[in-house]
């Protein structure tokens, strides 16, 4: 008998219910964004009651969770979270990742920086060796835009400004492409002193602890 394989989507809705066991009852739950957090934020709808509400990342997530009754809060008002789940773009043997696809990787750098523990929900594309496949986010205040471009070209990458493309912050992104990321806490270190630079998707600072990975063979649990 042939079995058939899990779509990505599917793989994506099986780990977004396996996220709900690491949300702790009673507490707030700190949310990303993106279709794997779609598919969470409609599983979260499930035990709404058992939350006291959540944190979120982008106006695409509040809206979502909003139509399914959950109470959003904002970061301003929490001191602290125990679970931020979220999705990625890629994520390496050491539970760092590229994010920011979706465009909300500051609120999401924002929420994870409350969280004591980051829980990233992916299917298993996203698993890499080395990161930088997936072209780098990085929002930027517009005016420094052009010499952000030239300090990527002088690393070996190709930046360009993501087309018609505000974020909820209200900045460009622009996309790196062509950087292969040996030391990922390394560059992020470096890039987040560049004048103009608001966010750089790499999350090697706020690495997973967790990645809950959507496989044809199942959900495995990677403990970083
Ligand atoms: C949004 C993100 C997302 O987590 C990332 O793009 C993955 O998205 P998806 O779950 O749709 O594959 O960083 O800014």
């Amino acid at each position: 008998m042939t079995q058939t394989q899990p779509t990505q989507d599917e793989l994506k809705a099986l780990v977004a219910a396996a996220a709900l066991a690491e949300v702790v009852t009673g507490e707030l739950v700190g949310v990303g964004t993106g279709s794997t957090v779609d598919r969470f934020i409609d599983a979260l709808a499930g035990i709404r009651h058992k939350v006291a509400g959540a944190v979120s990342s982008s106006e695409r997530s509040t809206a979502r969770l909003r139509g399914h009754g959950i109470r959003v809060f904002e970061a301003n008002e929490i001191t602290a979270l125990p679970v931020y789940i979220d999705g990625a773009d890629e994520i390496d043997g050491g539970g760092c990742m590229i994010k920011g696809g979706g465009a909300a990787l500051t609120r999401e750098k924002i929420v994870a920086d409350l969280a004591a523990r980051f829980v990233c929900i992916a299917d298993e594309s996203k698993r890499v060796q080395t990161l930088g496949a997936y072209p780098l986010p990085v929002e930027v205040v517009a005016m420094a835009s052009a010499q952000i471009i030239r300090r990527f070209a002088a690393m070996g990458g190709t930046a360009t400004l993501r087309p018609g493309l505000l974020t909820d912050n209200g900045h460009p992104i622009l996309d790196v492409r062509g950087l292969s990321i040996q030391d990922p806490l390394a560059m992020e270190t470096e890039i987040n002193q560049w004048p103009g630079v608001v966010t750089v998707g790499l999350f090697a600072r706020h690495r997973a602890s967790l990645c809950l990975l959507g496989t044809a063979r199942g959900v495995q649990r990677l403990v970083f």
